[in-house]
């Protein structure tokens, strides 16, 4: 479904993906995990248009999408939740889910995902009159990839979901991320909690100052002693 096929990704002169390739199969749930600073944000930008690689290329659907604009690539079946949220906070719930479908004009299919997000978010529904800058943490996490699903995203792209959210809420995000793959949409999830990204996802890439180390089955990698001492709290 997605190719990343060794690209390089500057900001001026400062070098933050160096030749980076990748694969996500349709259906999957694919990981990339790293530490601060190691690029991941800036893979998830570059796959959503806001940044462009120097060269190589990415592929999605089998068509050069690289060098299209955000649109075009949201229009194409990519929705990027980004890390930090990012909701429009002086703006209804609703509001913010109605955005999210921009790019959409089938009005009846519209509202039935919105029934479909409020169906998968209970608390957005509860909620959907509030401004959205008066949310939780976790509501506002759940606001940001409702919105994202109202895109009908092919490829969804989650930048560290579980960030600032105490272990009951990010049990339920990622609960959630689980529900929304079983239901078609393919997943590429951005973390640093390495233990429960390894837990859902089927395969997970490992990103080192702007470089793909390690990859393979979530199961290889939680079975990496690398893995464990660098990522997982220990032995
Ligand atoms: N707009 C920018 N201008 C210049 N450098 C940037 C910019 N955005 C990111 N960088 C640099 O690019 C590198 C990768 O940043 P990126 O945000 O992709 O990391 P990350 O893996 O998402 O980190 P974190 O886990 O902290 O979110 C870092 O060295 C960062 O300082
Ligand atoms: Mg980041």
């Amino acid at each position: 479904m997605l190719k990343v096929n060794d690209i390089n990704v500057f900001y001026g002169n400062i070098q933050a993906l160096k030749g980076v390739s990748l694969e996500v199969k349709e259906g999957e749930i694919v990981t990339l995990i790293g530490a601060n600073g190691a690029g991941k944000s800036t893979l998830l930008k570059t796959l959503s248009g806001l940044l462009k690689p120097k060269t190589g290329t990415i592929e999605y659907m089998g068509k050069v999408v690289s060098g299209k604009v955000p649109q075009a690539i949201v229009k194409a079946g990519i929705s990027h939740v980004p890390e930090g949220r990012r909701v429009f906070s002086n703006m209804s719930v609703e509001e913010n889910l109605e955005l999210g479908a921009f790019t959409r004009k089938n009005s009846r299919e519209i509202r039935e995902d919105l029934a479909k997000v409020y169906e998968l978010f209970p608390r957005l529904l509860e909620r959907r009159k509030q401004l959205s800058g008066t949310l939780s943490g976790g509501e506002q996490q759940m606001l940001a990839m409702g919105r994202a699903i109202m895109a009908k995203p092919k490829l969804l792209l989650l930048d560290e979901p579980s960030m600032g959210l105490a272990p009951l809420m990010v049990k339920q995000i990622f609960n959630i991320i689980e529900q929304i793959n079983k239901a078609g949409t393919t997943v590429l999830l951005v973390e640093q909690n390495a233990n429960m990204a390894l837990s859902v996802a089927d395969r997970a890439y490992v990103i080192e100052t702007g470089r793909i180390g390690l990859n393979g089955t979530a199961a290889e990698l939680q079975a990496s002693e690398d893995i464990k001492k660098a990522y997982l709290g220990g032995a």
